[in-house]
């Protein structure tokens, strides 16, 4: 059976970075993302006997750089002694840019091999069987504020708030399309073992996830923006700090980060936040969606602004 499965991207406001277990991917902190509802990565599986290897095709195109990490995935979900899968994606968003299509695609290929092999996973199982693959899918299985808590030997997520409960809105701007110099898994092991900052980002965490709570728990937009701005930062100056350091900004990168400085001045609630790439996302209330959309389109440098209201969890969406 051929089983696809939808998800879409999450982009954390507390950020996991860093791991404590690189062998079964544990993060070393917890984290907190909200899952987006526009962009998303459509998966298909089809299990196939008389296949000699896995074959991945993403956007149309072989994909064998991508393969190896694919199919340890599928060994994750449904077994080692599983026949070779024939895996196919799409995303409607620039993939490898630091826009979480990791997350949102491994997220599906979770989902869509359950399916297809017939295995009836929870999405909590799935939640983290997709995050030994990649630590941010696990919280792209369900929607909304989602938090991701280091819990003994295995990650844990849970929703914090429903998506319509607090209907955020995300601008993202993107300043540049091609593949990121180095991937997260690298970069936080270089991170964990170069940077001063390590330790204190790691000690911090818990005090940034406790104030997240409280603020989503109270829709209190100016102290999660608060804390958001901050952790992002955070974990910024820690790959700064890396030897060799990190740095995934470009010009325009800043100069969003500038354009936003200038309409929180003008009273209009909005942050940023900023991953492993040098897209910017702005978070923002619906009424101020359209004039954040509007100043981050006329900043120089700026190529697409894409936006998002917040959406669900990964799940499968046909088979045949
Ligand atoms: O899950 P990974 O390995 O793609 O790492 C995600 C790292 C960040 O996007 C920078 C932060 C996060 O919490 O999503």
């Amino acid at each position: 059976m051929r089983a696809t499965a939808k998800a879409q991207p999450n982009i954390a406001l507390i950020k996991y970075w860093g791991k404590r277990d690189t062998g079964r991917n544990l993060p070393a902190v917890g984290s907190i993302s909200i899952t987006l509802a526009d962009l998303y990565t459509t998966m298909s599986v089809e299990f196939d006997k008389s296949l000699g290897a896995d074959v991945l095709v993403v956007n149309g195109a072989d994909d064998s750089p991508m393969l190896p990490r694919v199919s340890r995935c599928l060994d994750t979900v449904v077994g080692a002694d599983r026949a070779h899968a024939r895996i196919e994606s799409e995303s409607n968003f620039p993939i490898a840019a630091g826009l979480a299509s990791s997350a949102s695609a491994f997220a599906a290929l979770a989902v869509a091999a359950d399916a297809a092999a017939g295995r009836e996973n929870t999405s909590a199982q799935l939640a983290s069987l997709a995050g030994q693959a990649s630590g941010s899918a696990a919280r792209s299985l369900l929607g909304g504020f989602v938090e991701l808590k280091n819990a003994g030997d295995d990650i844990v997520v849970s929703e914090l708030r429903g998506r319509d409960d607090w209907p955020l809105r995300v601008v993202v701007a993107v300043t540049a399309t091609g593949p990121k110099p180095v991937g997260s898994t690298e970069a936080m092991e270089v991170s964990r073992n170069t940077s001063p900052f390590y330790e204190r980002w790691i000690e911090q965490q818990d005090a940034d996830l406790d104030e997240a709570r409280v603020a989503i728990a109270g829709k209190d937009f100016a102290r999660l923006a608060s804390v958001a701005e901050h952790n992002c930062l955070k974990m910024h100056s820690v790959m700064w700090g890396s030897r060799p350091p990190m740095i995934y900004w470009n010009s325009t990168t800043l100069a969003c980060m500038q354009t936003i400085r200038e309409l929180q001045s003008a009273d209009i609630a909005v942050f940023f936040t900023i991953d492993a790439g040098p897209q910017v996302k702005a978070i923002c209330n619906p009424e101020d969606e359209a004039a954040v959309q509007q100043a981050l389109a006329a900043t120089p440098g700026v190529e697409q602004v894409l936006v998002s209201g917040l959406g669900q969890g990964a799940a499968q969406i046909k088979d045949d």
